[in-house]
């Protein structure tokens, strides 16, 4: 299914373009991250879980997306049909213009993914993973040797490089997976809550590290229960709810939005904007606010 035939010049024309590559029928237009239709439905023993019901999204290149919305609102299921590690029950998504579906290899190619649970094997040194990480994508070992050096360098893990991974706070380790989805030079970078669990000086180093990331014109996809991470960092963002995209803009476009419909007469946070679109408010539901901001 294509439904992309369409989807020509938008506002603000993203720098990368990826019309160059791969067979003709692909977009011509640099969105690192499009998704039509995207729905995902969980077969459980208790029944049929409507976990995505439809989403569409575009990200241009070298942006930073931010994916928010309360627990269990599907962005972990989105962030793994996008990725290749959750198989799509309808609609299409294409990464940095490859269909994750028909070819995922190529697509996993063009894309890093730090999820939640880093899986890393607590008796290597940093080093080593990044080095074996380089190796798994074909880096010689010299290239390897010095592309772990630089990750090591981009998220200040130097001093403890070669220490093993079972030593390393939660922060560290965060840190280290970040690195490590970084080896091949993903074009676009996933992140599923990349500060949930840190506490509030590691949060500000992973932020400055994605700015970093980003400035080298890697695009970041990332979910956050935090909204003012989202402020700070996000160029754009989308709030999900129950499986449906309920806002999609700038942080100050959804801000403006809700000030000028509700006649505020300041500008409202991050934090109003995502209780007014996920229905729920401070007053009614203080237990739901609370959950959000985890
Ligand atoms: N393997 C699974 N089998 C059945 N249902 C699932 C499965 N994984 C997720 N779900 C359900 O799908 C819905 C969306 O879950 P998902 O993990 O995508 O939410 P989330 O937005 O990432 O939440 P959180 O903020 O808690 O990480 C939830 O109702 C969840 O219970
Ligand atoms: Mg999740």
């Amino acid at each position: 299914m294509d439904a992309d035939s369409t989807s020509t010049a938008r506002s603000s024309p993203p720098a990368t373009t990826y019309a160059d590559e791969g067979p003709p029928g692909r977009p011509e237009v640099g969105f690192a991250v499009e998704a039509e239709g995207l729905v995902k439905t969980y077969d459980s023993r208790g029944g049929t879980v409507e976990a995505v019901r439809g989403v569409d999204l575009r990200v241009a290149a070298g942006e930073v997306f931010g994916f928010l919305g309360p627990n269990g609102a599907g962005k972990s299921t989105t962030v793994r049909m996008l990725t290749t590690l959750l198989s799509i029950t309808a609609g299409t998504a294409r990464v940095a213009g490859v269909d994750v579906a028909a070819e995922p290899d190529a697509a996993r190619r063009r894309m890093g993914v730090a999820l939640q649970e880093a899986g890393l094997d607590p008796r290597q040194t940093g080093r080593e993973l990044l080095v074996l990480q380089g190796r798994l994508f074909d880096l010689s070992r010299r290239e390897a040797a010095e592309r772990a050096q630089e990750l090591l360098e981009l998220v200040e893990l130097t001093d403890a490089a070669d220490r093993r991974i079972k030593g390393y706070s939660g922060g560290m380790k965060r840190r280290l997976d970040l690195a490590s989805a970084l080896v091949h030079e993903p074009e676009v970078l996933f992140l599923d809550e990349p500060t949930t669990g840190l506490d509030p000086a590691s949060r500000l180093t992973v932020w400055e590290e994605l700015r970093r990331i980003n400035a080298r014109r890697t695009t970041i996809f990332l979910t956050t229960q935090y909204l003012e991470e989202a402020d700070q960092l996000c160029d754009r963002l989308a709030i999900i709810d129950d499986g449906r995209i309920v806002r999609q803009g700038t942080p100050q476009e959804l801000k403006a939005e809700l000030r000028a419909r509700r006649g505020l007469t300041d500008d409202p946070t991050l934090d109003d904007v995502f209780l007014d679109a996920t229905g729920r408010t401070r007053t009614r539901e203080a237990g739901a606010v609370q959950e959000v901001s985890l």
